[in-house]
């Protein structure tokens, strides 16, 4: 159940009530893929960051260790011993982008494993199972995701069948929540927008998905090689035609300043890879823009990576240090770079709840972005 808090302009601050404990959004969800935060981040430094939401693959997953063992296992939140909510993608993207040898039927996608090479078939009842045993707060619908060149009559007959394929994602996800079997009942489903930069079928496609009355609504297909300013186009366009009183996802999204115009926008859910993987190269992010802690004018600096940060790494140790342990290629470098920037996006997510509950959040964003502008991302 979906809580509307406040609005400040199309800005929602929400509160999202889940079997596994209330999402305050706007919300950046931490990527750990194959169940597991890249740069050994434990669930419990999790705890220590200000995460809210986990989120894993079903394709990975599915592929390695698979679903049946995690499902023995008790599911994905014994499994990796995090208690609070955990988001699955669906696959479908991870399908499209992982692999070459491809087909796309109406059933289903067929496709060979990045792991082994071996034959899997993956269609909206397999998704949804696969999801279902992983026990996952909040499933995502089996969609496909276009490329984003793709022309108008392939994304339209495309669009068509991520829309049937939904209506097949919510029956087959309505059956497995009532078998005696199923780790969590009360597993929800988001639907997700597709159109590319085409308005019209965006709209078209997000007004047919809205009658269907899911948990939550997700933008999927963007930052996909596409502007930012398209992406912040299609946002304008589409979030008015989804409800207000469910949250809005923008999927794979993105650097801290695509968080805050997104917000701008309307949408409390977003989840990327960038502060994972630019922290396992070193990439830091502070509110004077990004650093490159293998730069050589850190060797003698002696201060945390940001003035003030209470995260595990600025409260002990130094930039000079830390460059020292990613030049040794240590591991702990690069698990205090991750952790580092996980918390400077969960710390901003807070900023923001907090800039839209005081009505201040087109000042807010501003003065952040002013900031940060130093730095590329
Ligand atoms: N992650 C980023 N973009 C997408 C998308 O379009 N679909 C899915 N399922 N996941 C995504
Ligand atoms: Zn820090």
């Amino acid at each position: 159940m979906y809580e509307l808090i406040k609005r400040d302009g199309l800005a929602k601050r929400g509160r999202f009530h889940t079997v596994h404990g209330v999402i305050e959004t706007p919300v950046f969800m931490n990527v750990g893929t194959a169940a597991a935060i890249k740069g050994a981040v434990s669930t419990d430094d999790l705890r220590g960051i200000k995460t809210q939401v986990e989120l894993s693959n079903t394709y990975h997953l599915h592929v390695r260790p698979g679903d049946e063992v995690v499902k023995k296992m008790g599911g994905l939140h014994k499994f990796m011993n995090w208690d609070k909510p955990i988001l699955t993608d669906s696959g479908g993207f991870q399908v499209f982008s992982l692999s070459d040898l491809r087909k796309i039927r109406e059933e289903g996608v067929h496709f060979h494993s990045h792991v082994d090479g071996r034959k899997i078939f993956m269609g909206p009842e397999e998704s949804m199972q696969i999801q279902s045993n992983l026990a996952s707060t909040i499933a995502m619908a089996f969609d496909e995701c276009p490329s984003s060149i793709a022309d108008r009559e392939y994304m339209r007959d495309s669009v068509a069948r991520t829309t049937r394929w939904l209506a097949r994602c919510r029956t087959e996800m309505d059956r497995l929540n009532s078998l005696p079997d199923t780790i969590n009942q009360k597993q929800m489903l988001f639907g997700i927008n597709q159109g590319g930069i085409y308005e019209d079928i965006r709209v078209e496609h997000a007004k047919q998905i809205t009658e269907m009355e899911l948990d939550g609504y997700a933008i999927g297909g963007l930052a996909v090689g596409e502007s930012h300013e398209e992406m912040y186009r299609i946002l304008e366009a589409v979030v008015p035609y989804l409800p207000v009183e469910k949250p809005t996802y923008l999927m794979g999204v993105g650097t801290p300043a695509n968080i805050l115009e997104g917000v701008e926008r309307g949408v409390d859910f977003f989840d990327c890879v960038y502060p994972t993987r630019n922290g396992r190269h070193g990439h830091v992010y502070t509110n004077h823009g990004k650093l490159n802690l293998f730069n050589a004018k850190f060797e003698l600096d002696d201060s945390p990576i940001e003035e003030g940060c209470q995260c595990p790494a600025c409260r002990s140790y130094s930039r000079g240090y830390i460059r020292h342990l990613l030049k040794a290629k240590e591991m702990l470098g690069m698990r205090l770079c991750v952790l580092h920037n996980l918390y400077f996006y969960n710390t901003m997510m807070e900023e923001i709840r907090a800039a839209i509950e005081a009505g201040e959040y087109k000042s807010y964003k501003e003065k952040k972005l002013e900031g940060m502008k130093n730095g590329k991302d």
